[in-house]
């Protein structure tokens, strides 16, 4: 697979400058042949990398017997989950994880960071309101050449993102793509409240994605968005709407608020929906489905929806709930990883990535995927590469914030000396 280099929308090749009026001098006749020149074969958005990190420490259903009024039986047979994994460390965060995904995925791919055109981070549990997480990853991993964004849409955060990332290759503007989902939810969740805190979980997963000459990737999808059931899943405080004071901490307003039962209607609902819709768009009859990679929420949502309502088998439907909770926009690429790693995806293969969240939001993505499965083999000598690379990224970062800090401290005392100005001196020159 090759990704092309692409400079820009390819014009046909009966293309004429309306104003030369078909009289090319010799000139206008050369800028007229580079156009042609440009006109490029189709590109397609391949998935090139994969990787996902979770944290180390496993909160079971029976630790959370210890800390609120729960029952490993209720949680397992209301949701399907066993256990989840929870961030122990401060410093782990939704962009430490996140980075660790986006590096193996890169590895993956055998792509060095500095070739990547733009950072995709879907997040609800971002390390600020901003700088984004984007951001930060793009700084740890030494991706120096690279646009990089937050996006927010809950759980569907990694279908939107993905979406997005597709139409960046497609239109020309980027050959490699990071599409990212980190969360570190367990830090948003009131961790007395049974209704929400056993579901969630931590986690990321990252998906590199490629312009390619190859048909197939990421062909098809679909966005979808109802706010006027906003408030039926919401962290009310923190944003403009309500900013961190006394009150919004002591009433617990920063915390996940959710009605349960409505979000479970809609779910079910709108997953079928939305598989449905962007399998027609793709043009795939459901029977030729070989893989849905569903947002992992709840087992019986999953049940109740892609199941039950388009009776796809199965062993089709890829669900790893019972390990992680719900890792909102994480949960996808890391259950997209799993699969791949017991061997249930190959090359041909035609995927569904189907999600819904807070907003309500919900979006699904048809994949053929194109590409080999197994990893690149690894040498000493890779190894060593990559990680002069980081530890240079990371020697990078720490030189451009020590020149900032002694320029703070420098402009301010060379401000102080200089001589005060005359008023006409200020004026501005024309
Ligand atoms: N342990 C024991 N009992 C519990 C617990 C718990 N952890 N939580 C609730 N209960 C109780 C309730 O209080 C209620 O008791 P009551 O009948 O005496 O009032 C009873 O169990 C039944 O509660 P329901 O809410 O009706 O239970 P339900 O079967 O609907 O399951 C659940 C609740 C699991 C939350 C389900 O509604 C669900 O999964 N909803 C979707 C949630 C979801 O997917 N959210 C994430 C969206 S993605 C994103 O954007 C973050």
């Amino acid at each position: 697979m090759t990704a092309q280099a692409h400079e820009g929308n390819g014009t046909g090749s009966d293309y004429e400058a309306p104003h030369l009026n078909g009289h090319f001098p010799a000139e206008e006749e050369q800028a007229q042949e580079r156009l042609q020149d440009r006109v490029q074969p189709p590109r397609y958005a391949q998935i090139i990398g994969w990787g996902y990190q979770v944290p180390e420490r496993v909160v079971t259903n029976h630790d959370l017997e210890q800390v609120v009024d729960t029952q490993d039986e209720w949680i397992r047979t209301r949701t399907g989950i066993q256990e989840r994994r929870v961030v122990a460390a401060p410093q782990e965060t939704s962009a430490t994880l996140g980075t660790e995904a986006a590096r193996k995925a890169l590895e993956v791919a055998d792509l060095h960071p500095g070739r990547v055109d733009l950072i995709i981070c879907a997040t609800s549990s971002p390390e600020h309101l901003f700088p984004s997480t984007a951001s930060i990853i793009q700084d740890n991993l030494g991706i120096i050449n690279a646009g990089a964004f937050d996006l927010s849409a809950a759980c569907s955060g990694f279908v939107y993102a993905l979406s997005i990332a597709r139409g960046q290759i497609l239109a020309g503007d980027a050959e490699y793509v990071l599409v990212i989902g980190a969360e570190t939810l367990s830090r948003m969740v009131d961790w007395t409240d049974r209704t929400t805190c056993v579901l969630f979980g931590d986690g990321a997963g990252a998906v590199l994605l490629a312009a390619s000459d190859v048909p197939g990737g990421v062909t098809a999808s679909v966005l979808g968005s109802d706010g006027s059931g906003a408030e039926l899943l919401t962290i009310p405080a923190g944003g403009s709407a309500a900013p961190a004071s006394l009150e919004t901490v002591s009433s617990g307003s920063h915390y996940i608020r959710m009605d349960g039962r409505a979000v479970f209607r809609f779910a079910t609902r709108i997953m079928a929906a939305a598989t449905r819709q962007v399998l027609d768009k793709a043009g795939i009859p459901v029977s030729e489905v070989d893989l849905v990679v569903p947002h992992q929420a709840n087992k019986r949502i999953i049940q109740h929806s892609v199941l039950r309502q388009l009776k796809i088998p199965e062993d089709k439907v890829y669900i790893n709930v019972h390990k992680y909770g719900n890792t909102s926009a994480a949960s996808i690429p890391i259950a997209l990883c799993e699969a791949i790693e017991e061997g249930k995806v190959a090359p041909g293969d035609n995927l569904v990535f189907v999600g819904f969240g807070a907003g309500l939001t919900w979006g699904a993505c048809a994949v053929k995927w194109s590409v080999p499965v197994e990893k690149p083999e690894t040498t000493w000598w890779t190894n060593t590469q990559r990680q002069a690379t980081y530890q240079a990224a990371a020697a990078r970062s720490m030189w451009k914030r020590a020149i900032r800090r002694i320029y703070s401290q420098v402009e301010p005392r060379a401000m102080a000396r200089r001589p005060a100005r005359k008023p006409e001196e200020e004026q501005p020159t024309p």
